[in-house]
């Protein structure tokens, strides 16, 4: 996971002599009406169609996207930014697609249910063929690099198998002949993503290796456990060779990250899909937010300005929460703040700033 990523803004298609057409259309544009006969026709938004559910585990759903023609593609192991409207109100989140970057225009995502988690239950619950969803571009630096290399080692937990079955099914489509090997962790095989087609796979593909580990089931799969070094030998014996791909929960990116750290670090890959828990800063009570847009002013907590907004009840966008998606960018009218990441301060006026990862230090106004 990288915390640099560019942008994911929804998308503008260009085509040729749209601002005449906008023009003529009035003051909705060309997709005013276009809307009207379907929503996915617009044309300067990226929007897609769900087109078929399955439900692969109980505390799982697949959803195959047709995306209208905004939609650039994607590169296996990037997300994409969801936004779905719950009860009126819009709410977006990341997903990592699932299928090979190959696979012309359509898109699948895996959403796994979180405990009281928002839109995770509603896809769960509700998603159904016909609902259609906004999209943004895909975006971030985990994905395979161009020039593929001679092995690939892919580490997932949980619903973090999704963005290395977009690899694998890549690797696949394009018959890559390196050594690919699969470590999945799971806590018992009903419970295990993607479970039949990953045995298929490695029933018929002699160059992939797949091993498992059910944490909650010992015994029935080749590892057993929670992620230790010991597992590397057994399931990739030229793991230190090998481009390794990991994502899953954190404790079990701690466990790699830690095991990776002897000189191998160039070689790993890591995505987190849980931000990280962001200490608040300084003394509360330092200074004051002052909303400008919603008219309202609250003592400075110290925590990250989004928690403070939502905390206060000040309407405001979210989407990773951790500082990659951009989703929560707003303008800093006055005051600093400081990156909770980075550790960067920042005191420019008329900033735009990422408001999950900043906190102020002192007096602030927010364009909010
Ligand atoms: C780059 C990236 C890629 C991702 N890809 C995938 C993917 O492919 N598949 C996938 O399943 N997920 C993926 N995620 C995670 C996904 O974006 C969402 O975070 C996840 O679906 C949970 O969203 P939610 O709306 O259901 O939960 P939220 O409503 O956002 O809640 C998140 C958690 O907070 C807890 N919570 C909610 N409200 C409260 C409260 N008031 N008090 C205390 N706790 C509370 C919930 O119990 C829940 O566990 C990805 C995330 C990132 C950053
Ligand atoms: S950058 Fe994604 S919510 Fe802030």
């Amino acid at each position: 996971m990288s915390p640099t990523t560019t942008a994911a803004a929804p998308s503008r298609r260009t085509i040729p002599g749209r601002g005449l057409l906008d023009l003529i259309a009035g003051p909705h544009g060309i997709d005013g009406y276009l809307e009207q006969i379907s929503p996915t026709m617009v044309t300067g938004e990226c929007r897609a169609e769900v087109v078929a559910v399955s439900r692969g585990t109980d505390d799982s759903v697949t959803l195959s996207l047709r995306p209208n023609r905004a939609w650039r593609g994607f590169r296996a192991g990037q997300f994409v930014q969801v936004s779905v409207e719950i009860a009126g109100v819009r709410h977006t989140r990341c997903y990592s697609p699932a299928s090979p970057e190959d696979a012309g225009r359509e898109l699948e995502i895996t959403v796994k249910r979180h405990p009281d988690g928002l839109v995770s239950n509603f896809f769960a619950d509700q998603a159904r063929p016909g609902l259609v969803i906004g999209l943004s571009q895909a975006d971030g630096d985990f994905h395979l690099p161009d020039s593929r290399p001679d092995s690939i080692l892919l580490i997932g937990g949980g619903s973090g198998i999704t963005p290395l079955m977009a690899i694998l099914r890549t690797l696949c489509a394009e018959e890559y002949a390196g050594q690919i090997a699969l470590i999945q962790y799971a806590p018992d095989p009903d419970r295990t993503i993607y479970r039949e087609e990953l045995d298929r796979m490695a029933a018929e593909k002699p160059n992939f290796r797949l091993a498992r580990s059910y944490t909650r089931a010992p015994g029935a799969g080749e590892l057993d456990g929670h992620f230790s070094p010991t597992h590397l030998p057994q399931a990739d014996p030229s793991f230190a060779d090998a481009e390794t791909f990991a994502c899953g929960p954190p404790a079990l990116l701690d466990a790699v990250r830690g095991t990776w750290a002897n000189g191998l670090e160039q070689r790993l890959h890591v995505e987190s899909f849980v931000p990280p828990s962001l200490l608040p800063i300084g003394e509360p009570g330092t200074g004051s937010i002052r909303f400008a847009g919603s008219d309202l002013e609250v003592e400075n907590s110290g925590a990250s300005i989004l928690e403070q907004a939502e905390k206060a009840g000040v309407p405001a966008e979210s989407g990773c929460r951790m500082g990659i998606c951009h989703t929560c960018t707003c303008r800093k009218v006055s005051g600093t703040v400081k990156n909770l990441l980075t550790e960067e301060v920042s005191a420019a006026p008329d900033e735009a700033i990422q408001l999950c990862v900043s906190a102020p230090l002192g007096d602030l106004v927010i364009d909010l």
